[in-house]
């Protein structure tokens, strides 16, 4: 339902805020970090990406917690529309990171991306809004442009629909209590995201269940 809604209207604006508390719910920063390191292997990376990356908050919460070690990174999300509020942009700013923001549908990206590959790209509630064909397009275009690639998304398991029919206790509006349920439907188990990625010869491939409602894709060109 937040994909259709106007992004002015009061309940995206309410939905999205519930984002941030689902996002806190489920441990989402802890375990993207735990991704990143493995997926980076303690490089710090130069060029980082977000798909689907919302309002940026996430982005800019890792942000703050990475700037030490990874001065002056270029920062670029992509979203379908242009979410970023003026305090998100200016912190990444007071940390030396440029961010750059791409308004358009993730399919435009991958046809347009510029040539210089990202040292990581990520993903976090946004796969799951893709059918299996779509999925191995948009991994295509991804893994063509990176060097690394993390991804958190909804766990497709009966605690994860637990949770996500009790995210009214959160406060979370009528547009979040239905995309919570819907999400974990359309999320991921087992090797699913695995079998989606173009090949896995040069590239190394983790796809496990994380905390209680997520799970988890990394894949790290080797040598890269
Ligand atoms: C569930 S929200 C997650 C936002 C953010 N990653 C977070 O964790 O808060 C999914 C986001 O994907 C974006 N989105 C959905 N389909 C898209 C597409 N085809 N191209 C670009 N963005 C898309 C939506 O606008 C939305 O901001």
């Amino acid at each position: 339902m937040l994909d259709v809604l106007p992004q002015a209207d009061p309940r995206a604006i309410r939905s999205r805020q519930d984002l941030r508390r689902i996002n806190r719910v489920m441990a989402t920063h802890s375990i993207l970090c735990r991704g990143i390191d493995a997926a980076t292997r303690g490089r710090p990376p130069r060029r980082i990406v977000e798909l689907g990356a919302g309002d940026g908050t996430l982005l800019l919460r890792l942000a703050r917690r990475r700037a030490a070690k990874w001065p002056g990174v270029e920062a670029t999300v992509v979203d379908r529309q242009d979410l970023i509020a003026s305090e998100t942009r200016q912190g990444f700013a007071t940390l030396g990171w440029t961010l750059r923001v791409v308004a358009c549908d993730v399919f435009e990206w991958v046809d347009e991306a510029d040539a210089v590959p990202y040292d990581l790209s990520l993903a976090n509630l946004f796969l799951h809004h893709f059918a299996d064909e779509a999925l191995r397009l948009l991994f295509s275009g991804v893994a063509a442009r990176s060097n690394a690639f993390v991804a958190c998304e909804p766990r497709r398991a009966a605690t994860a629909l637990f949770g996500s029919h009790l995210v009214g206790l959160l406060g979370c509006n009528a547009v979040s209590r239905n995309d919570a349920v819907l999400s974990v439907h359309a999320g991921f188990r087992d090797a699913e995201l695995t079998a989606a990625w173009p090949e896995t010869h040069s590239w190394q491939i983790d796809e496990y269940p994380a905390g209680l409602f997520s799970h988890c894709f990394l894949a790290t060109r080797r040598g890269g």
